[in-house]
């Protein structure tokens, strides 16, 4: 009995290897630069395997989107349910059918991992992963990585998968850790500055009282409870609630400095609360939403693991929100990495999560990177190259990509602004017109090396230069996209705050209606060149001009304006 078990089990397994050729899924020449290799990784070892079986109509929840996010169609901001989205991002029973046929064949056994049930995981050893998928699983490592990660330059699909399997992961993903660091915080004195913003400096200090000044943020609070923004959190970044109680003592005196925020946990991330814990990027992006997003109750997601898993983390999050019934109305991060790094399936898909979120309703937005035209944060050895490098999620088109200014008198793009064109995703179709107008503003030899057919960001631009923070109880100044993005993040909310208060839906996915009527509530933004923060300002990149540039987007808010095109939508 026990024997004929067997051999049914082991019967399958030839059948399999013998059902159709292998397709290439995807594969690269060669691991991105910084990755070294060490050795093939132990066949014996388990590995556990994310698989994305395939969506049965991205196609449709797109169209869905369009329309729900395009001013004057007939389904305008009617954003769909949790099971409406499902309808659209669950596999078929064809897909599912298949996939498991192949588990079976092969003594795998799935384990679905998504609500929207379009995730699966497999744990298998190396040597079976290697023979199942045609890859070979080799450790590399990384200096700006804290551990290995086990990865392979090629991975293919038998033919019974093709058109079944979307990604698996990780695989040909290889994803750095920041490899410089923003740029520099400053300690300060805890008296600076003073209480509004002193707009005859070039560069002043920015505070909340600054930006609702410049900005025509309004003070009084919100008063919508449903109406949550989410700021999410990675690689142990954590929030100090003493220092936002500083902070609110400091700079906004009018909140009680007891407000705070609410703790959720992915992945058994924690918020730990000693001496010496705050996170610079947790503290900028907390104090920013709750010192702007008056009185809007704010969650801050700690997703656990380090930046060996980032790239898992931010689809974590994805599907982690498909699964709440009454979603945040706004998600705010300000993480990003090469998007060629990625390798495009992989982020697709963790596009297509982002697509998802915004027909659900929920505004979101990435910062657009701190490396000009040269990725996330810039690096001495690149500045004479003049192949431009995208940063994702930010060229992401279903993601608001925040981009950041400088000065008052004029404002104008700060030389850190990321900005670009995505070589995974296309133009974005509500930019096509403000994309080409840019385009023919380069000069026929331009020298810079991107792709005129990508999507192109930043969306929107705001303040990211000296944002002062309280963390470690030491008064600072931060700077970065990081500081524009809540800060871009809070206006969504408070603007949701009014709409939800009139009986109307929220603003869900900004960027059709931002490029269209709402290209008129932005402050346009004509001066300023990313060429990043430590690369020379000879160094060739993007110049801001009259209308769209990858630089400043449509430009900084007028929060008046911007509330009056959303109400009249
Ligand atoms: C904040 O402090 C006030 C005054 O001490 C108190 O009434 C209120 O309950 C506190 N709020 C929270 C959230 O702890
Ligand atoms: C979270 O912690 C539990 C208990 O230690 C563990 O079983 C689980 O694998 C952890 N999950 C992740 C994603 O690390
Ligand atoms: C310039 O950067 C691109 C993109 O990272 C890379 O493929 C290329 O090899 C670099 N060229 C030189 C000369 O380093
Ligand atoms: C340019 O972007 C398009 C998407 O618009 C993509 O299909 C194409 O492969 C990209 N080209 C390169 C050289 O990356
Ligand atoms: C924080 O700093 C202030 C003055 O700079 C000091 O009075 C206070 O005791 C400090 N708090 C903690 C918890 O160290
Ligand atoms: C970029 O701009 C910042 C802010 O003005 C400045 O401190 C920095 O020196 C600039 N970097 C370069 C390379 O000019």
């Amino acid at each position: 009995m026990l024997s004929f078990c067997k051999l049914l089990a082991v019967l399958p397994i030839v059948l399999a290897a013998s059902a159709g050729p292998m397709v290439l899924h995807e594969r690269r020449a060669a691991p991105p630069s910084g990755f070294i290799r060490q050795g093939a990784a132990p066949a014996n070892e388990i590995i556990t395997l994310h698989v994305a079986l395939t969506s049965n109509n991205v196609a449709g929840l797109e169209e869905r989107l369009r329309s729900a996010s395009t001013p004057g169609s007939p389904d305008f901001r009617q954003w769909l349910s949790m099971n409406e989205v499902k309808a659209f991002s669950q596999p078929s029973a064809e897909t599912v059918s298949a996939f498991n046929a192949f588990a079976s064949a092969n003594g795998l056994k799935p384990t679905v991992i998504s609500p929207n049930g379009d995730w699966v995981a497999i744990s298998l050893p190396v040597s079976q992963a290697n023979k199942l998928f045609a890859a070979e699983f080799e450790v590399f490592t990384h200096p700006s990585l804290p551990g290995p990660i086990t990865r392979t330059l090629s991975v293919s699909l038998p033919s019974e998968l093709v058109g079944h399997v979307e990604v698996l992961d990780p695989t040909t993903a290889f994803v750095a850790g920041d490899v410089r660091p923003p740029p520099p915080a400053s300690t300060i004195a805890r008296d600076a500055p003073a209480a509004s913003c002193d707009t005859s400096l070039a560069t002043g200090v920015i505070t909340p009282a600054c930006l609702q000044e410049l900005y025509g943020i309004p003070t009084a609070a919100a008063t919508e409870e449903s109406n949550v923004l989410l700021v999410t959190a990675y690689e142990d970044e954590f929030a100090q609630t003493a220092d936002l109680a500083q902070f609110l003592t400091l700079l906004r005196p009018d909140i009680p400095p007891n407000t705070t925020f609410e703790v959720v946990s992915l992945n058994n991330g924690t918020n730990p609360q000693g001496p010496f814990e705050a996170g610079g990027e947790a503290n900028l992006d907390i104090q920013y939403t709750m010192g702007i997003a008056t009185g809007v109750p704010v969650q801050f997601l700690t997703v656990g693991g380090d930046s060996t898993v980032f790239p898992t983390n931010l689809l974590d999050t994805t599907t982690f929100l498909d699964g709440v019934p009454n979603p945040p109305t706004v998600m705010t991060t300000s993480y990003g990495r090469v998007e060629s790094n990625f390798g495009a399936s992989l982020a697709t898909k963790i596009c297509n999560g982002y697509m998802a979120l915004g027909a659900r309703g929920i505004t979101v937005l990435f910062s657009s990177g701190d490396g000009g035209v040269r990725g996330n944060h810039d690096d001495p050895s690149i500045c004479s190259n003049n192949t431009f490098l995208p940063i994702f999620p930010a060229s992401c088109p279903f993601v608001t990509a925040v981009g950041s200014t400088i000065g008052f008198a004029p404002e104008t793009a700060v030389n850190f602004t990321g900005g670009g064109f995505s070589n995974v995703f296309p133009t974005a179709f509500y930019q096509t017109a403000q994309v080409a107008s840019f385009l023919e503003t380069l000069p026929a030899d331009f020298p810079g090396i991107f792709n005129t057919t990508g999507r192109a960001y930043p969306d929107v631009a705001l303040q990211g230069w000296n944002f002062e923070i309280v963390a470690n109880n030491e008064t600072t100044l931060e700077s970065g996209t990081s500081a524009s993005t809540p800060s871009f993040a809070s206006i969504i909310s408070l603007i949701n705050d009014r709409l939800i208060a009139a009986g109307k839906p929220v603003m869900g996915f900004i960027n059709p209606l931002l490029f269209s009527t709402g290209s008129t509530a932005f402050t346009d933004i004509t001066a300023g060149h990313n060429s990043g923060f430590v690369c020379p300002a000879s160094s060739v990149a993007f110049d801001a001009t009259t209308g769209w540039d990858p630089l400043t987007g449509l430009g900084t808010p007028v929060f008046s304006e911007l509330l009056a095109v959303a109400m009249a939508a």
